[in-house]
């Protein structure tokens, strides 16, 4: 496993050479330097940090101050795994230059090294501008988790002759607009490996099937620490929530039934400081 920083280019080189590319998402320091030693190769810092650590329903409530402290804890345990940071909701939907105002920002105080946003055919002139001000830029099409309202739910998308015409061709204008690769979500995995091989760039998969030339999930999902939703698309590898849960359980009980803590958890004092403290403040009861 080579030690390099992970590029627009590397990651590149391994679509070509036909390797798979392995990307989860992470939101603090310590479970994103164990991804970075683990050899993943990307991280998305999702904007799913709104619903897997800090609670909210849905994505919509990431603001660009939260995604910022969460990028910035990841970059900085990132030394061979190339960071992508998550545009939230509100941060790229309104004119070109405050879009590239937020993924500027994103670059500079987050020290991430690309951006992506959930774009429609509305956020092509945006790509084209962020990429011209030499930022990478990750496209992501099918399932806009940030269009739940319009969308009614959380749903696979391109599995009508419209909706999949409609994945292609974002597809194939986000590459054009320079984005080095793009996640497809919730998208059917005969239309992923359609797109897969018409496509320049690496096609990243969260229920985008096997066929996609990354694969992507959530790591709540994957330590089995997010219980209130589990899309069709995520595999749990580890019970975290389970652990967790002896773990608290087990530490209670100790300090309920002063098992916890001992002398090997208690700092020692002379008895000559206790013979002091005693003769100042008199003996304890
Ligand atoms: O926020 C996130 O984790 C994402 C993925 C689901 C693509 O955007």
């Amino acid at each position: 496993m080579s030690t390099e920083k992970h590029t627009v280019r590397t990651i590149q080189e391994m679509k070509d050479r036909g390797e798979v590319i392995t990307m989860l998402t992470a939101y603090d320091y310590p479970v994103a330097k164990q991804i970075n030693d683990a050899g993943i190769d990307m991280i998305l810092v999702g904007d799913s940090a709104a619903m897997v650590v800090h609670g909210f329903p849905n994505t919509l409530n990431a603001t660009m101050d939260m995604m910022v402290l969460h990028c910035a804890a990841v970059a900085r345990a990132c030394t061979r795994t190339m960071v992508i940071a998550d545009m939230p909701f509100g941060s790229f939907q309104y004119s070109i230059e405050e879009t590239m105002r937020n993924a500027a920002r994103f670059v500079t105080d987050a020290r991430v090294d690309g951006v992506k946003f959930e774009a429609t055919p509305n956020h092509i002139e945006k790509t084209k501008a962020i990429v011209q001000m030499g930022i990478a830029v990750v496209g992501h099409v099918g399932l806009h988790p940030q269009a739940v309202g319009a969308l009614g739910g959380l749903k696979a998308q391109g599995r009508t002759v419209e909706t999949a015409r409609k994945v292609v061709s974002e597809a194939l204008a986000l590459q054009e607009a320079g984005a080095f690769a793009i996640i497809f979500e919730a998208v059917p995995a005969k239309l992923s490996t359609f797109i897969t091989k018409k496509l320049r760039v690496p096609t990243i998969s969260i229920g985008g099937g096997p066929g996609c030339s990354a694969q992507l999930l959530v790591t709540y999902d994957v330590l089995g620490m997010f219980d209130t939703f589990t899309p069709k698309f995520a595999k749990k590898y580890a019970n975290f929530n389970k652990l967790m849960a002896e773990t608290f359980a087990q530490y209670r009980q100790e300090v309920i039934e002063h098992k916890f803590p001992t002398d090997e958890h208690s700092y020692g004092v002379s008895d000559e400081v206790m013979y002091e403290m005693e003769k100042e403040f008199g003996k304890a009861e």
